[in-house]
């Protein structure tokens, strides 16, 4: 039988969807991760973007990387912008030379919290700072320069890599007794090890069909919701089971914890064109919390070792 592994050109190198995306293809014969990042492939110039992807020969290009630092963001829209807005359209414009589709990455900061019950993706968007602005842009720029493209919102994203979350909070935890965070604002946790399963599924489902429905926007995020606070509960709670560090959580208002970046009060996304059209569901929050955690308990020293941290 002919070899029919299809080549993900991923852009990044070391981000936490990135390298999810590799250790599932690592286990997989059908998908090839390629990834893509500086210097060769800088988002924010975007003229080392078409000859770099071109050359890695895609079936399907993966827009992961981002400016994904939510406060700096503010103090630099310029790079903001060039490398969430602007490179993602030079992709997306590469993706349609190429006749190819594209799977883009997005946020919940797109919205601004004020809707009580979990957002759709048809709600109006408004986001509240430069980094959801520039996001939103990104999402606008890919849909303007190719049909052939599906958007993935995701949330609150953490993973056993890279800078997150849930590393922060458990290594926090080794030497403080308790920590402060913030109650009142509710979201849906994310693993990017899910992400790396539904990016995978969605663009084998656009590399194989053309179905509309199977194109735009869909919300891509943990099943069920919870506080930064509950989160790091529950964190704490399997942490302290698998004997790793854990700490009392202090619940705060986001008042007493003064960000540069206002962060939206209410960003659930609800999920169910994902399971309607992709027939993806993704797993509870609390199951991949536990499962990352425990993986991040072992795996600190290798992957501290890997990246050289
Ligand atoms: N993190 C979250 O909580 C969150 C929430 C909602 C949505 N998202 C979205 O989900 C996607 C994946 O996020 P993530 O958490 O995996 O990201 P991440 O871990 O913060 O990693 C960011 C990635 O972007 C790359 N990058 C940044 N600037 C670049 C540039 N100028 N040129 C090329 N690559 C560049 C980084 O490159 P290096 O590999 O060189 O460091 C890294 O691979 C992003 O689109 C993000 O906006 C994230």
């Amino acid at each position: 039988m002919m070899h029919t592994s299809k080549r993900y050109v991923v852009t990044g190198l070391r981000g936490q969807v990135v390298q999810c995306l590799l250790e599932n293809a690592s286990r997989r014969s059908d998908v090839e991760i390629i990834p893509l990042g500086r210097p060769e492939l800088d988002l924010a110039a975007p003229r080392t973007i078409a000859a770099t992807v071109e050359s890695a020969r895609p079936d399907l290009i993966v827009s992961a990387a981002a400016f994904t630092w939510v406060d700096l963001a503010e103090a630099d829209p310029e790079t903001a912008f060039a490398v969430n807005s602007e490179g993602p359209a030079e992709l997306a414009r590469v993706a349609t030379a190429l006749q190819i589709p594209i799977v883009h990455l997005s946020t919940d900061y797109v919205f601004d919290g004020g809707k009580p019950i979990p957002y759709v993706e048809s709600d109006p968007v408004a986001p509240l700072g430069v980094y959801g602005r520039s996001k939103l842009m990104g999402e606008q720029n890919v849909a303007a320069a190719t049909e052939h493209h599906a958007i993935l919102r995701t949330a609150w994203v953490y993973s056993p890599f890279g800078r997150n979350f849930l590393r922060t909070m458990l290594k926090i935890a080794e030497t403080k007794e308790g920590v402060r965070v913030v109650d009142d604002q509710i979201g849906n946790p994310t693993s990017a090890i899910d992400i790396a399963n539904a990016v995978i599924a969605v663009g084998q489902n656009l590399l194989t069909s053309n179905e509309p429905a199977l194109r735009g926007i869909f919300h891509t995020a943990g099943t069920g919701s919870a506080s930064w606070a509950d989160f790091a509960d529950e964190m704490f709670r399997i942490s302290a089971a698998n004997g790793g560090p854990s700490a009392k959580v202090i619940r705060i208002p986001a008042s007493e914890y003064p960000t540069p970046a206002q962060r939206p009060a209410n960003s659930q996304l609800n999920c169910s064109k994902l399971h309607k059209c992709h027939g993806i569901v993704m797993p509870d929050w609390q199951v991949s919390v536990e499962y990352v955690v425990k993986r991040a308990l072992h795996a600190d020293d290798l992957e501290n070792e890997k990246f050289g941290r």
